[in-house]
């Protein structure tokens, strides 16, 4: 007897997501702040976390935080889900949706685990290519849309990995094309500045996930789900009671009460990802495209498997896309501290001479 046959066709289909877990001295690969926080902030953040009861369960669906975060985004209390990380939040979405038959549509290329949760899920994924300036392709979109509209539509904003926010009106066309929920992910918002929070009074259709894994919290797994309230109602059932354990509820309230200070960390990292930008721009052979998040996806006149190889000998990892069609030779570096940037531009240019 085959085990396998008990396995959905969906989850079969796939290789478990790899990560790679090996310490290397420069980690450029998985879009996190650099930054740890000061000694001060840490022993108050171990106090914070010492009080914590660990006898008791969490507060069951982080009420304080949803109050809290909603407080923030301006929106009511029954417009938010805390989720652990943003992906347990496109998992509630994707079971939530999964109905026979459904679809999501997302483009490609752009984060992995849109496809993932879907397919696990049990929804068909209608994969749109982005058009050559890595925006959305609206046409295509919209022929994909009238021929089986999807239930769920994943659009990261900025996209990873190719760092740029796609045209607000060409979101807003196919939010007003309502084609189902259509998920804006904001979880590069702190790099891009740019969101569409002020929009969701005006589209029911309208989700926003945001995480905390990007200004400095990606350990705590601290994701932040804001829509309707008729389709928070929905989601929240799906949701675990205890889906976030109270170590990172505690690390959730610490952030807010010291934001300021994870914010003036986004804004120089900022500053870093345009320094970085500008020296990758001098190497020859390497064509950085624009970048609106913490990350900088760019191509390479040669042989990237190469490149990534070296680097990693070198104690650098960043993130290698090589792969036959539009990602041959591209590569994703995530902004490190200015050090790490330098030290990254000097390996490379090395490899490359
Ligand atoms: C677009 C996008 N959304 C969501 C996530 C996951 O965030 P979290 O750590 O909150 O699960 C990532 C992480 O790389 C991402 O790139």
């Amino acid at each position: 007897m085959d085990i396998r046959v008990l396995i959905k066709e969906g989850v079969l289909a796939q290789k478990a997501y790899g990560v790679e877990n090996a310490a290397f001295p420069v980690k450029l690969d998985a879009n996190e702040n650099p930054l740890v926080m000061s000694e001060d902030l840490r022993e108050r953040f171990a106090a914070r976390l010492a009080s914590v009861p660990l006898n008791r369960y969490p507060e069951a669906g982080s009420p304080a935080l949803v109050a809290r975060f909603a407080r923030a985004f301006g929106v009511g209390r029954d417009q938010v889900i805390i989720g652990n990380g943003s992906d347990e939040l496109i998992q509630i979405l994707c079971t939530a949706v999964a109905r026979p038959g459904a679809e999501a549509m997302i483009p490609v290329p752009t984060f992995a685990m849109y496809r993932i949760s879907a397919q696990n899920a049990g929804l068909k994924v209608a994969a749109v290519p982005l058009d050559g300036e890595f925006d959305l392709d609206l046409a295509a979109m919209r022929e994909r849309i009238a021929a089986h509209p999807p239930a769920l539509t994943f659009l990261a904003w900025p996209n990873n990995p190719t760092a740029n926010c796609f045209r607000r009106e060409r979101i807003e066309a196919i939010l007003g094309d309502w084609p189902g929920i259509v998920v804006v992910d904001e979880a590069y918002f702190h790099f891009s500045g740019q969101t569409f929070l002020p929009s969701l009074g005006r589209y029911e259709n309208l989700v926003i996930l945001r995480t905390l894994s990007k200004v400095g919290f990606a350990a705590m797994r601290i994701g932040m789900l804001i829509g309707p309230p008729a389709l928070v109602y929905e989601l929240d059932k799906v949701r675990l009671p205890y889906n976030l354990n109270a170590m990172s509820q505690a690390a959730a309230g610490f952030y807010l009460d010291h934001e300021e200070t994870f914010l003036k960390q986004a804004e120089e990292i900022r500053g870093w990802r345009d320094e970085l930008l500008a020296a990758l721009k001098t190497i020859p052979g390497v064509h950085p495209r624009p970048a609106d998040a913490n990350f900088i996806f760019f191509h390479c006149d040669f042989d990237t498997d190469r490149v990534y190889t070296h680097l990693m000998e070198k104690g650098i990892l960043i993130k290698n896309f090589n792969a036959p069609g539009t990602l041959r030779n591209f590569m994703r570096v995530t902004v490190g501290t200015r050090e790490e940037n330098g030290r990254f531009i000097e390996v490379l240019k090395d490899i490359i001479a």
